[in-house]
């Protein structure tokens, strides 16, 4: 009887907890709540049902510039991130995961591509949200919010492949070339004593000016260097920024500063997708495929590739890229 008791008012009190947002069936419970313990019971098991059910409908309340669409500003020069697509269309990991979470979402996803630099500024005027590689900063915490983060990097540093350079004071002084407006220039400008920042629109234009001898280095995130690095084995090699002290960076989605429920709905469809294993099956698509790990050449164009340099080259540093290429 005394946990009846308890339990009735465990019941009674979820009730008033959501008394504000009640519904015709909470009401009803009630009213059934003190009978006895099973009819308690049950009642404490409908408030949490109701009451879970209103926080879905709280997370759903979001809205966006244009209704039922989120419109996704990216920068499609960061593979694997984002790139353009055979279709002429921006593809990748990113495009693919806040795909995967504006269905979650149940909203339509639309994806502008534009300067990887105007991308903070855009939010919440032209574009509902950006997901870019970005890099949690403190600097953007105070024009945007972030959701949870979902990938680590850090930026890696690409030189010659003859090049010594092999520390942050060997960088000291030096022309080095990043993307406009990221992490990468950043750190050229605030940590890299008396090195003169090159930035580029697109990352991939400043490998161009360094194989032609125009930069003495370049930093970019460590996905993106790799994927530029093994375009060129014989030109270039990606250095791991970590081996120069670089912190390493969160990536998440930048949504318009104060917009809880849209911040919200999107970490809710974040997680979903982490918890469902379609994160996982991205990061093995886009992310693992194109690395260079233990697998072996997948395409005939890849190993071709690869028998070219390493008949080239003929040091093991060259043979190992050239590996690396074909995978
Ligand atoms: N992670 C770096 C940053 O946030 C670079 C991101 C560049 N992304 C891109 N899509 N171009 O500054």
């Amino acid at each position: 009887m005394k946990k009846a008791l308890v339990l009735a008012l465990a019941g009674a009190m979820s009730l008033s907890l959501m008394a504000c947002g009640s519904s015709a069936s909470s009401t009803e419970s009630a009213t059934e709540a003190p009978a006895a313990e099973t009819a308690a019971e049950e009642t404490t098991e409908a408030s949490a049902e109701a009451a879970s059910e209103e926080q879905e409908n709280e997370a759903a309340a979001f809205t966006t510039l244009t209704e039922g669409v989120l419109t996704v500003g990216t920068n499609a020069e960061f593979p694997p991130f984002e790139y353009v697509g055979d279709d002429g269309e921006p593809d990748g990991f990113d495009i693919a995961l806040i795909k995967a979470i504006g269905e979650k979402m149940g909203i339509e996803v639309q994806v502008e591509n534009m300067e990887f630099d105007s991308l903070v500024t855009s939010i919440g005027s032209k574009i509902d949200v950006a997901i870019a590689g970005m890099t949690v900063t403190e600097e953007r915490q105070a024009s945007v919010d972030f959701s949870d983060s979902y990938y680590d990097a850090v930026q890696s540093v690409i030189v010659p492949a003859d090049s010594e350079i092999a520390t942050i004071e060997d960088l000291q002084g030096l022309k080095i070339g990043a993307q406009l407006g990221t992490t990468g220039e950043f750190i050229i400008e605030d940590d890299i004593e008396g090195a003169e920042a090159a930035t580029y629109n697109k990352a991939v234009d400043a490998v161009n000016d360094l194989i032609n001898g125009k930069l003495d280095a370049v930093i970019v995130d460590r996905n993106p260097a790799s994927v530029f690095a093994e375009k060129f084995p014989d030109d270039v090699k990606a250095l791991n920024g970590e081996d120069f002290g670089f912190a390493v960076e969160q990536y998440a989605i930048a949504v318009p500063k104060g917009d809880t429920a849209l911040l919200d709905a999107i970490n809710a469809a974040l997680a979903e997708v982490q918890e469902d294993g379609t994160f996982d099956a991205l990061v093995a698509q886009y992310i693992e495929e194109g690395d260079a790990s233990d697998e072996a050449a997948s395409t005939e164009e890849a190993s071709e590739e690869a028998t070219e340099a390493a008949a080239d080259e003929t040091t093991e540093e060259a043979a190992a890229e050239a590996t690396s290429a074909a995978e």
